[in-house]
C-alpha cells in the first residue's frame, strides 16, 4: 500500500470541500460536495464527516468557504464577523477538541496578518486550513510508526470506533498503529467492537480494515470482556477525542469499559492521539463536555424501532477514561507514559 490510503475522506477541490459522506458506508462510497458554511456544519453535525482529526479539517476548510465571500474591507469588521464564523462552526458538536483548536489556530493566524487587506487574509485563511489538513497527515504517520514498535508479534489487538483514515487526514490514529504494525508483519488479527449506536466499527473500521488488508474479526461491544477472558487479546489501542492535561481522556462511549476491563485482565490499554486532541486548558476529564445525541440513535436500529415509544432514553456519544487506566498515549512525538500532566508540560507547552 501506497503512503496515500485508497480513499480520500476528504479533499480540497478548488473551491468547495469533498468528503466521503460515511452514513453510506460500508454499502456504498459516496461523495458529497460542500460548498457552503451551513453544509460544511450540518456535514458535523450529522456524522456524515466524523472523527476528531478529520472534524478539525473540514471545519477549517468550513471556516473559508464561510468567510470566502465577505465583502467588508475594515480589519476589525472582517475579524468579528471570522469569530461568529468560527463559533457557529464550534456549535455542531461539543466533545473533540480538534475543531476548536483548528478554529482558533485560524483565528489566532489571520490576528497576526491584521495589517493585511481582507483579500490576502482569505488566501491565508485557506492556507491555514491546508495547512492542517497536510499536518494532520503527517502526526498520524508519526503515531503509527511510535505505535508499531509497541505491538508485540503475533498480535491481536481489540479495536473500538473508528480511528483511521476516515476519522483523520490520512493513516489514522488507533488506525495506524495497526496499520505499521502489519506492514512489519506483527499483526495476527484485529478484534473490532462494533460501536453501538452509530456503528463506527462495523460500517466503518472492517471497511478500512478490508481494504487495508489486515485480519480482523467483528465482535458486539459487550464480547469484549469474554475475550480478554479467554485471553485473546494482547493489547487494546483507541483513538480519543479530548484528553486533558493529566492525560484523563474522553472517546468514543464504551472506551472507559475497555479500560476497565484491561485493568482487570492485565492487558495494556494504549490511547493514540495527535497533540491537537491534547487540550492544555483543561485540567482533567470531569471538566470535558460530553455530547448526548438523538434518542432515535438507541431507540431504533437499522430504521425499525427497537424500544417502545416514549421511553426514556440516555444516550451520551463519549465517556471519558481516568489517566490511572491509561497504560501510555502515543502522539507524533512518542509514546507518553504517566505522569502524563508532568510529560505532557514538557512536550505541549
Ligand atoms: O462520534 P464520532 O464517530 O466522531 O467519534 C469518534 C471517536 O470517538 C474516535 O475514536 C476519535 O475521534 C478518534 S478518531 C482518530
Amino acid at each position: 500500500m501506497s503512503d496515500r490510503d485508497s480513499f480520500q475522506s476528504i479533499s480540497w477541490e478548488n473551491g468547495y470541500l469533498r468528503i466521503i459522506d460515511q452514513t453510506f458506508l460500508p454499502k456504498r462510497e459516496v461523495y458529497s460536495d460542500l460548498t457552503t458554511v451551513g453544509q460544511v456544519w450540518d456535514a458535523i453535525k450529522k456524522l456524515r464527516v466524523r472523527g476528531a482529526p478529520a472534524i478539525g479539517i473540514a471545519g477549517a476548510y468550513g471556516f473559508y468557504l464561510g468567510i470566502k465571500d465577505f465583502s467588508m474591507q475594515n480589519f476589525d469588521m472582517f475579524y468579528s464577523e471570522s469569530q461568529r464564523i468560527a463559533d457557529y462552526l464550534n456549535s455542531s458538536r461539543p466533545t473533540a477538541v480538534n475543531l476548536s483548536w483548528a478554529l482558533n489556530r485560524i483565528l489566532v493566524t489571520i490576528y497576526a496578518y491584521k495589517d493585511r487587506s481582507v483579500d490576502e487574509l482569505k488566501e491565508i485563511t485557506l492556507k491555514t486550513a491546508i495547512t492542517i489538513h497536510e499536518e494532520d497527515r503527517r502526526l498520524c504517520k508519526e503515531i503509527g510508526l511510535h505505535g508499531a514498535e509497541l505491538v508485540p508479534e503475533n498480535a491481536r489487538i481489540l479495536t473500538h470506533c473508528n480511528t483511521g483514515g476516515l476519522a483523520t487526514g490520512e493513516f489514522g490514529t488507533a488506525f495506524s498503529i495497526i496499520l505499521h504494525a502489519h506492514k512489519a508483519g506483527k499483526v495476527n488479527k484485529v478484534w473490532v467492537d462494533e460501536t453501538r449506536p452509530l456503528l463506527q466499527g462495523s460500517r466503518l473500521t472492517t471497511w478500512e480494515l478490508q481494504k487495508a488488508k489486515i485480519p480482523h474479526t467483528l465482535n458486539i461491544d459487550s464480547a469484549a470482556a469474554f475475550l480478554m477472558q479467554q485471553g485473546k487479546v494482547d493489547l487494546i489501542v483507541t483513538g480519543a477525542d479530548r484528553i486533558t492535561k493529566n492525560g484523563d481522556t474522553a472517546n468514543k462511549i464504551g472506551t472507559y469499559m475497555l479500560a476497565v476491563l484491561a485493568k482487570a485482565h492485565e492487558i495494556p490499554f494504549y490511547v493514540a492521539a495527535p497533540y491537537s486532541t491534547i487540550d492544555m486548558n483543561l485540567e482533567s476529564g470531569g471538566l470535558i463536555e460530553i455530547e448526548e445525541r438523538d434518542d432515535t440513535e438507541v431507540t431504533a436500529f437499522a430504521g425499525k424501532q427497537t424500544a417502545p415509544k416514549k421511553v426514556d432514553v440516555y444516550n451520551p456519544a463519549f465517556d471519558v477514561t481516568p489517566n490511572n487506566l491509561i497504560t501510555a498515549i502515543i502522539t507524533e512525538k512518542g509514546i507518553i507514559k504517566p505522569n502524563f500532566a508532568k510529560n505532557f508540560e514538557k512536550l505541549f507547552t
